[in-house]
């Protein structure tokens, strides 16, 4: 083993690293010159072979070589590695400055967001969730409900009418943008047999100008129970019930007596106000301006299901009686969020929407 042809394979292992242009090539060079076949390691090998007195030359020799190269493999790695990072960082780079074209999230409407979560206070007694149609037969509007034909409400100025009323015999009903979501009472009668638990938030429309407090476009979530032996009291306790699931458990609900065609006796329901709870009546150094002072905002209508109504929908009113309520979204929202004009609920302005956050 000649100390010339050591140093001769070791030589070549530094030029093959030094040549050696990326790190692939250098893995090949690295394969070539210290795998277990490249000259180095059969000349170890070869150590084992010869005369004892020649052993440790040889081995300080080739041990010698290798670690040269191996050290030559390892600075030049670090270097091709260095190369290689530098590049990456140039030619991968992201310029962050550069404006992004994604389309911005939208926002859910709080609209939708308040009526699933009265829904879902229904929902969680057992209550299905029913629809029906915006554009509606008249006499579900109306004639189901116990509106004689000349209730004032029928009349052009509150209803929009699709179509007018044919006048000839078995077509004497128009059609109607439904002016409430009531009809859908009458709907689930008559799909169903008794018990019914159901309830129908959707939307409605009436000829009014969109003003700050109008639109001709609203909202109603329509409740309606069926069984046998239902009372008043089952009302009340439903409406406390939703105010507190809704508002607080310090919620309470209080009927005024009203007049609906189709609930008797009918009632105008209110809520304690959820911001004074009622402390600003009489209280002059505590004002409220939700409730302007009067201790409980108007929610909407109520009462129990008309024996006219159940007949007319295939109910027998002698063995079940029945609980209604409908109410606006609209004016809960305005009040429940301070929104001072109906416009900035219409106009779907992402503006208005998002700070409502995302609810799903
Ligand atoms: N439909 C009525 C309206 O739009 C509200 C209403 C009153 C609904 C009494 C009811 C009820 O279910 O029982 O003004």
């Amino acid at each position: 083993m000649k100390p010339e042809e050591i140093e001769r394979m070791r030589d070549e292992a530094l030029a093959a690293f030094a040549a050696a242009g990326d790190l692939d090539a250098l893995q090949e060079a690295k394969v070539a010159h210290t795998g277990g076949t490249s000259p180095l390691a059969l000349a170890n090998r070869e150590i084992g072979a010869l005369p004892p007195q020649a052993k440790a030359a040889a081995g300080k020799l080739v041990g010698q070589a290798r670690g040269a190269v191996n050290k030559a493999l390892a600075t030049r790695q670090a270097e091709l590695e260095a190369d290689r990072d530098a590049r990456v960082l140039v030619e991968e780079a992201v310029d962050v400055t550069l404006p992004y074209d994604r389309v911005p999230a939208g926002a859910r409407h709080p609209l939708t967001t308040f009526m699933e979560r009265v829904a879902d206070v229904f929902v969680s007694m057992g209550y299905e969730i029913a629809e029906g149609p915006e554009v509606e037969a008249e006499w579900f509007n109306f004639d189901a409900l116990n509106f004689t034909p000349d209730h004032p409400a029928r009349q052009m100025q509150d209803t929009f009418f699709v179509q007018g009323p044919k006048g000839t015999e078995g077509d004497e009903s128009g059609v109607v943008l439904r002016t409430h979501t009531s009809p859908v009472q009458a709907r689930a009668m008559l799909d169903r047999e008794p018990p019914v638990y159901i309830v129908c938030p959707g939307r409605v429309y009436r000829t009014d100008e969109l003003d700050a407090t109008h639109t001709p476009v609203f909202h109603q979530i329509e409740l309606l129970a069926i069984d046998e032996g239902l009372t008043m009291a089952d009302l009340k306790g439903t409406l406390d019930h939703m105010v507190q699931a809704l508002f607080g458990a310090e919620m309470k609900t209080r009927l005024r007596p009203n007049y609906f065609p189709f609930t008797e006796p009918s009632a105008e329901m209110d809520m304690l106000c959820y911001v004074c709870k009622g402390e600003s009546v009489g209280n002059p150094d505590r004002p409220c301006r939700t409730c302007s002072s009067e201790g409980w905002i108007e929610l909407g209508g109520c009462g129990m299901v008309n024996p006219r109504v159940l007949v007319a929908c295939g109910v027998d009113p002698e063995k079940y009686s029945g609980f209604a309520f409908g109410f606006g979204i609209e004016r809960m929202l305005m009040f429940r969020h301070n929104v001072e004009d109906m416009r900035d609920i219409v106009e779907g302005d992402v503006r208005f929407t998002r700070p409502f956050g995302m609810e799903i």
